[in-house]
């Protein structure tokens, strides 16, 4: 009998259902069987189990609801990809938007849907509407991505770029000293800040609301259309610290979604505030501000303006995977947002001490949770980073080394890994001495 449209629904429907295990019921099991929950957190990820994954800052692996999310959709957009698209795609499409916009605090029309962190800092930096005259602020301890952000927007439109140091060891470095810092580096022509909230470097983590506090009082003083904007590269915060957008006082705010929260692979949100949007600029042709096509067409132009949407670069794009991010936060959610803090600072506390007893070994990661999050840098006397990284993955611990120039190696714990593990990594840390 030949296999109907309908039937192929049918069987993508009971598959999901069968698939959605929710996570309370994976906890339920969890505290029946006397273990705790985050046996059931660990338990809702496939994980290879003979490996210690300290690889959070990397790449995510699925747990069970974002697997489960997926699969449904793929099975549907497999069945009938148009039918399904018609049927779903903007009200999926608005509530992964609402589902970020929730999480951080702001109103769906501030979110873009991007694929990850690098292009909505790409999207963002380069876009700015800045001349020959304005200069963006950012400093030698941020990444790659935004160095090279900024170097498209210098092509673009003139505007230059200084760099400053935030401090001369993220050790030794407080919350005062790098406000202050930035204080006094702010000059007339600054319009942007272009920060990083934990560096991938040292595991750093920027005081920011303490310098939105700085900006806010320069800012007081300028007009409104000249006031300085403070961007984050918040990817190594976002899934992990227990603030907001607003709490951290941004104008703009990339986090790819594949990372610490555990969302699907090739998704990334970025929020943006009313001034963000007034200075930057569109690039990739929106799909989903809708008033946008509307008018083109009808050979109009657009209304004035800019939104997330118009900020959401268009085309197809693997939809199962950005459909599919509401389960994510909602895992995150189930969880708590504040456990989930706690617990991965708990083990990186845990990881810096053991590793700091182990002679011939330099943690560079601030020891509090003001200044630190969920990454652990270190480098070993006698031994580079690429041999320390690799002796670890000989010991089946998945480590890895700083793309910078100090090129630290880092561990970043995180609520798939248990205390147990902790012990494991720094005795095979202690091993490699
Ligand atoms: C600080 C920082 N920003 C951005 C990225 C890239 O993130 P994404 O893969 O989401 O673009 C990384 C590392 O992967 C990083 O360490």
């Amino acid at each position: 009998m030949p296999i109907t449209r309908r039937d192929l629904f049918l069987h993508a429907a009971r598959a999901g259902a069968a698939l959605a295990v929710p996570l309370g019921t994976g906890l339920a099991r969890a505290q029946q069987q006397g273990r705790d929950d985050w046996s059931a957190v660990r338990d809702s990820f496939t994980l290879a189990p003979d490996v210690i994954h300290m690889s959070a800052m990397l790449l995510a692996s699925h747990p069970a609801p974002v697997r489960n999310a997926i699969a449904r959709h793929r099975l549907a957009l497999d069945a009938d990809p148009v039918t399904y698209l018609e049927a779903n795609g903007e009200r999926l499409t608005e509530g992964s938007r609402k589902a970020a916009a929730d999480y951080l605090g702001v109103h769906p029309g501030h979110v873009a849907l991007t694929d990850s962190t690098t292009m909505g800092i790409g999207l963002f930096y380069s876009s700015l509407a800045l001349g020959p005259d304005d200069e963006v602020l950012t400093t030698e301890e941020d990444y790659y991505v935004t160095h090279h952000a900024l170097r498209h927007l210098t092509e673009r439109t003139g505007a230059k770029v200084r760099r400053i140091s935030l401090f001369d060891s993220a050790r030794e470095a407080t919350k005062e000293a790098v406000a202050a810092r930035i204080r006094d580096q702010i000059r007339p022509e600054t319009r942007v800040l272009a920060l990083t909230w934990v560096h991938s470097s040292t595991g750093f983590k920027l005081p920011a609301a303490d310098i939105s506090e700085v900006l806010r009082e320069v800012n007081e003083g300028r007009d409104e259309d000249n006031r300085i904007l403070f961007g984050l590269d918040a990817v190594h915060g976002f899934g992990v610290e227990d603030e907001n957008f607003r709490d951290l006082g941004v104008d703009f705010y990339a986090a790819g979604c594949h990372k610490w929260l555990f969302g699907p692979r090739g998704t990334g949100i970025a929020a943006i505030s009313d001034a963000g949007l007034a200075l930057s600029r569109p690039t990739i042709p929106t799909f989903d501000d809708s008033t946008v096509f509307s008018a083109w067409y009808v050979r109009e132009e657009p209304s004035e303006g800019n939104n997330g949407l118009r900020m959401t670069p268009g085309g197809f794009k693997p939809f199962e995977h950005r459909w599919s991010l509401p389960e994510a936060f909602d895992f995150h959610e189930s969880i708590g947002r504040s456990r989930v803090a706690a617990r991965t600072h708990g083990l990186a506390r845990a990881l810096k001490e053991a590793l700091s007893s182990v002679p011939g070994v330099r943690v560079h990661t601030p020891a509090g949770p003001d200044l630190s999050s969920g990454i652990v840098a270190f480098e070993m006397e006698g031994r580079s980073s690429d041999e320390a990284v690799a002796g670890l993955r000989e010991r089946g611990i998945i480590a890895s080394v700083a793309p910078y120039p100090s090129a630290l190696a880092r561990l970043t714990p995180s609520i798939r890994n248990t205390e147990q593990e902790i012990d494991k990594v720094a005795a095979a840390v202690r091993a490699l001495v």
